[in-house]
């Protein structure tokens, strides 16, 4: 008789009634009795695992009741009403085959590890509890964020990962080269790039924004979703040096546009969270953050508030508190004062609008007082800055002017400035860090246990 297909574990435990079925998985924990004994088994496609019913007659029992955690298991069986509490199905086992056994010194063993524990094993963590709760959610809400621009007839637009441009300005590219580390051919005392092997200065990119921006005067309603890679030597629990960012850009739209584009689209990410990952978020909610999905349900329908980059200023210098780092107008709001803001004064999602243009990138959109942008910031609590947009300088002399004062050469940027040139429009864009929003879904404090294998200063080993 031919065996059974593989059934995923998470459909096992949802199946309307009984019957003959095969799984496989890997020991979560195995109980051994006299007359039986009991095997969790995890597959990955589900928190919750499936409990194996093992009888002595089994030809090679005595080897399969030993079984240590973590070791790989495929069982064929009959699956039945189970006596037990909290579990409606179990598997009455009729075959089992080991695939691939593990001993006692497999790391993850029953006891509850720290977080910085199973960051040193990033390539076993994913068979823990909570980061298998956490990658099952980063894949769902990947797939939300297609669904989320598809049903909008947002293009999908794939940028550059290599690129010549420092979108932000901020001189924090990775250098991609090919030419000899300890001897690069020189000209005038500098490096010669034009022997490079794409003939100029390149890098990995820190946005896709810039190319995102051409699409959208060809398509209207544009996003991308990639890598994005910053050389940014702050040690922080909400930095990254690989991250993923969502950029949309949409053509004939203003700041209000933008923001109103963003509020819709955290909204959606937050519904679809509680829609479709209730069995994880129910794990955060008891075991990572206390609140959080009374927290999530808030938000789904809360009021978005927006304040000027001026009138934070004013709340923060009036704030009965000190901050490490001093405010005055013009100066860049640090996380304190981002989550003071957002924390204590308004206790929920706010934007912040109109920021001064010396503290922001050349290309957003110089506001009527000549001393302002048009640039939004989303900030929610506990993680702070969560999008960062702004409608682009769509007037090609101010634009020019723009470069000039933030001294970026137009001399690779032709391109950029030719949509400007011919059939220029309003537009406007953000970015969202996906790994923020996960680390504000999921409860998890640091950005290194929301991506599956992080980049941080002095960290690439996996
Ligand atoms: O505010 P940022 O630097 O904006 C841009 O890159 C624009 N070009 C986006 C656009 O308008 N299309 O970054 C956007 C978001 C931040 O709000 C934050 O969520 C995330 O990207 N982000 C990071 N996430 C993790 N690690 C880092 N080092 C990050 N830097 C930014
Ligand atoms: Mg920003």
């Amino acid at each position: 008789m031919k065996k059974p297909q593989r059934t995923a574990i998470k459909q096992a435990l949802s199946a309307e009634q009984g019957g003959e079925l095969c799984v496989k998985g890997w020991v979560r924990s195995v109980r051994r009795g006299k007359d039986v004994s009991f095997i969790t088994l995890n597959d990955g496609s589900s928190f919750s695992s499936l409990q194996l019913v093992l009888s002595p007659e089994l030809p090679n029992y005595s080897l399969v009741s030993r079984l240590g955690t973590g070791a790989s298991l495929s069982a064929n069986g009959t699956l039945v009403e189970s006596p037990a509490a909290g579990q409606r199905w179990e598997l009455q086992v009729s075959e089992a085959q080991i695939l691939g056994a593990a001993d006692d010194s497999y790391p993850l063993q029953k006891k509850r590890h720290s977080f910085e524990f199973l960051r040193s094993i990033a390539h076993l963590r994913p068979r823990s509890n909570s980061f298998g709760a956490v990658f099952r959610m980063r894949s769902a809400l990947s797939f939300a964020v297609h669904q989320f621009f598809h049903e909008r007839g947002f293009l999908h637009v794939q940028t550059p990962i290599i690129t010549a441009n420092d979108c932000e300005g901020a001189g924090e590219m990775f250098r991609v080269t090919t030419l000899a580390a300890d001897q690069p051919p020189q000209q005038k005392g500098t490096v010669d790039w034009s022997q490079d092997f794409f003939g100029q200065r390149t890098g990995l990119t820190v946005s896709g924004q810039l190319q995102a921006e051409l699409f959208a005067t060809a398509f209207s309603d544009v996003y991308t979703f990639g890598p994005t890679f910053r050389a940014e030597n702050s040690n922080t629990s909400r930095h990254a040096a690989e991250f993923w960012m969502i950029e949309p850009e949409i053509a004939f739209a203003d700041l209000a546009d933008d923001c109103r584009l963003g509020e819709e689209f955290l909204r959606y990410m937050v519904t679809y969270a509680l829609e479709n990952c209730q069995e994880d978020l129910s794990f955060f909610n008891q075991r990572i953050e206390k609140g959080l999905l009374d927290k999530l349900e808030a938000l789904a329908g809360a009021e978005f508030r927006t304040i000027t980059y001026s009138e934070a200023v004013e709340l923060l210098l009036k704030a009965q508190q000190t901050f490490e780092f001093p405010v005055r107008w013009g100066c860049d709001l640090q996380s304190e004062h981002e989550r003071y803001l957002t924390e204590q004064v308004f206790n929920g999602p706010l934007f912040v609008v109109d920021y001064p243009k010396q503290i922001k990138a050349f290309y957003m959109r110089l506001n009527d007082d000549r001393k302002t942008v048009a640039a939004m910031d989303l900030l929610v609590p506990r993680v702070g800055e969560i999008i960062g947009g702004s409608q682009r300088e769509e007037r090609l002399d101010v634009l020019r002017a723009r470069m000039a004062e933030c001294g970026v050469a137009e001399e690779h940027l032709g391109w950029y400035l030719d949509i400007r040139r011919w059939g220029s429009c309003p537009h406007a864009g953000f970015g969202l860090g996906f790994e923020r929003l996960l680390m504000y879904l999921t409860g998890m404090e640091n950005i290194r246990d929301v991506i599956p294998f992080p980049r941080t200063p002095g960290h690439a080993e996996f």
